[in-house]
């Protein structure tokens, strides 16, 4: 009876995780949306293994509260440890706020801080809270959601360069997630293996209707690769098609 716990659903790929992790009455669901979302099409697909919560990964607080509500409410930690733990966190929540054409020598501050604090300051804090309840199984996997446009080697040969801002903040993540999955260990979860995840060029509302991949497909390769993480693939960077991606 594994546990997910999928950040930002209520369309695009976190919806489509959680539509195929629902035909399964045997997972455990937290599926999170933001207190505005519209929650129709996740309604539509969520199981009654689903538990639907609000978290804002641009707030801090609300990353909080929506931890401590997960550990005492659902994984039933009451004020102390959970007693169930989720299995799979998949940090899925994200925004390309930069201009296609701007670059690197006309950024803007306040898109490239708002990137940031979704792209990588939630993942930070998301992990860190649910570390701190306890909420974590100690062989949990995790997955960065992050992009080939956060790939180092791919920028150095990239043309024409596309959504810099953007790009600088999956970078982060990607170092982020080196930083996770050691730290993890150091705090005990000695068999944790955490993942930065490039899903594709996928047909989503942030992907476009010209993208490469329909999000079945995408979300399909990345639950194979979730599934078939192994001790020695923590902190590595793939892709939805399971092979390896460049830092
Ligand atoms: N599609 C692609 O081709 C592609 C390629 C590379 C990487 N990615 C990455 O894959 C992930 C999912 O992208 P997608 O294509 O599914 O994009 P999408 O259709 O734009 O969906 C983004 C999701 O993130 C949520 N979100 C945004 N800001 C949030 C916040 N502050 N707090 C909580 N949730 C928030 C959105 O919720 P709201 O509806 O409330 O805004 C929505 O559920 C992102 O991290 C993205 O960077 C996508």
């Amino acid at each position: 009876m594994p546990t997910y716990c999928i950040i930002g659903t209520n369309r695009g790929l976190g919806l489509e995780f959680v539509r195929q992790l629902a035909a399964s009455p045997d997972n455990t669901i937290v599926a999170t949306v933001r207190p505005e979302a519209d929650r129709t099409e996740l309604s539509k697909v969520a199981s009654t293994t689903t538990h639907i919560v609000e978290c804002d990964t641009a707030s801090v607080p609300s990353v909080h509260i929506f931890c401590n509500n997960v550990a005492r409410n659902i994984l039933n930690g009451a004020d102390g440890p959970s007693t169930n733990q989720i299995d799979y966190l998949i940090v899925n929540a994200g925004v390309n706020g930069s201009p296609r054409d701007q670059d690197s020598l006309m950024l803007n501050p306040v898109l490239l801080s708002e990137q940031m604090a979704v792209n990588v300051v939630g993942p930070a804090k998301v992990l860190e809270f649910l570390v701190d309840r306890k909420a974590l199984s100690p062989s949990v996997r995790v997955i960065n959601m992050s992009s080939s446009l956060g790939s180092m080697e791919r920028s150095a040969t990239m043309s024409p360069r596309v959504c810099v801002g953007y790009s600088i903040t999956k970078a982060a993540l990607n170092m982020l997630t080196v930083h996770q999955g050691h730290d993890l260990r150091a705090r005990g979860l000695d068999k944790a293996v955490v993942i930065a995840m490039d899903p594709g060029w996928v047909k989503t509302r942030m992907g476009g209707e010209s993208a490469q991949l329909e999000a079945k497909v995408s979300v399909a390769g990345m639950l194979e690769v979730l599934h078939a993480l192994k001790s020695e693939d923590n902190a590595a960077f793939y892709g939805s098609d399971a092979e390896r991606r460049p830092w």
